[in-house]
């Protein structure tokens, strides 16, 4: 995705070591490139949401064994590596995309012996994380691309109208984004998009992120308060949903950020159809019962208290609530499947069940030879 006319991924390689991210703190007002040069910054930068998204946290995790690996001696990288896997993967406990990659650097570690076999095959592996997560979600771009361009023939022409929650976008993965691969393409063919944009509270990835990625590459948005979908939905205003996910269940149970459920139960009750747009790295195959058994991270309760933005010209906090008004912070929920039309993945778009996912990834069935 190119910002102020320059491409960049979310997340790359800098030297031997270090990494660079985009700090995504200071959007939309700052745009900041952070050097991390370790795996306890890389921790960090996850834990704080200097980086953030599934997609992108895997490639920050791959990256982040990569540097555990390059800061380590002979006699220690085992016990570094094992100390980097259990901080990394503490950073954000929903998104499966995390210890998916880190569990990916570990089987592929065990093939070195020495040290620099293992710092070649980390940073192999690290790339390799993030060039997988580009070329799927532009895959993905390719398949829903199909969605919205039938939708703009059955309107003749009229703007289609897409209706998206947080953040899925470029930022959220390394390039591309999986629920906006879909509307750049589209916007780039000259199908007339237009994307409503929930402004996701309590950290407003969606007004922050999404608004400013999508006014990056020119697509027509208009930020909406969290609550106002269904009321968009009942005027015939919304033609799809195209959300993320964190971590969806081999089962079909999506989990993505919080008040996601809402807008599947009002897409619902209006017919509009709801997709879900993810690479396979966000499948979880061995969770089934998704709102039993998928992790919902529960952020401090401040973020939903206070209210952050510029003031002339300086990040401020301001308070929203009474002083001493406690509040919940819960980051995700979980849409069962009966409430999604389909799943856009890398092999096209399957139907959020078991045997429709398992056939679009025979790999994954049990007793299947690798
Ligand atoms: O808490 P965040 O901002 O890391 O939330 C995760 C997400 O980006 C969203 O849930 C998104 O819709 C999932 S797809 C990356």
């Amino acid at each position: 995705m190119k910002v102020n006319n320059e491409h960049y991924r979310t997340i790359w390689l800098d030297s031997d070591e270090a990494v660079k991210i985009i700090d995504q703190r200071w959007l939309p007002h700052r745009f900041e490139i952070e050097r991390v040069s370790t795996h306890v910054e890389m921790a960090a930068a996850i834990r704080e949401m200097h980086i953030r998204g599934a997609g992108a946290i895997g490639a920050a995790a791959g990256f982040g064994m990569y540097l555990a690996v390059a800061s380590s001696f002979e006699s220690s990288v085992d016990s570094t590596l094992e100390q980097a896997a259990s901080a990394l993967k503490a950073s954000r406990p929903t998104a499966v995309n995390l210890e998916w990659a880190v569990e990916r650097q570990l089987r592929a570690l065990r093939q070195g012996d020495t040290l620099a076999e293992k710092k070649r095959i980390a940073l192999r592996e690290a790339q390799a994380i993030a060039d997988e997560d580009v070329e799927a979600c532009r895959r993905i771009g390719e398949y829903g691309l199909d969605l919205i361009r039938e939708v703009s023939t059955a309107k003749q022409g009229e703007p289609v109208h897409i209706l998206t929650h947080c953040n899925a976008g470029w930022l959220a993965f390394v390039d591309y984004g999986s629920a906006t691969a879909p509307i750049y393409a589209a916007h780039d063919e000259g199908i007339d998009v237009h994307v409503w944009v929930d402004e996701t509270r309590p950290r407003n990835q969606g007004a922050r992120l999404t608004a400013w990625e999508l006014g990056q590459h020119g697509v027509p948005h208009t930020v909406i308060a969290d609550n106002t979908g269904g009321h968009l939905m009942q005027r015939g205003m919304v033609d799809l949903v195209i959300v993320g996910s964190d971590r969806t269940s081999v089962t079909g149970f999506v989990t993505n950020k919080i008040g996601t459920y809402l807008k599947a139960l009002a897409a619902r009750d209006n017919d509009v159809p709801f997709y879900v747009a993810l690479p396979s790295s966000s499948i979880d195959w061995a969770m089934r019962d998704g709102l039993t058994e998928s992790p919902i991270e529960q952020r401090d309760g401040d973020e939903v208290r206070y209210a952050q933005g510029l003031i002339d010209g300086d990040f401020q906090r301001v308070l929203l609530t009474p002083q001493d008004s406690p509040a919940a912070n819960y980051g995700f929920d979980v849409t069962p499947p009966h409430l999604v039309t389909g799943l856009i993945t890398e092999r096209g778009i399957v139907e959020a069940n078991e045997e429709d996912i398992l056939n679009a990834f025979p790999e994954k069935r049990r007793g299947h030879a690798a």
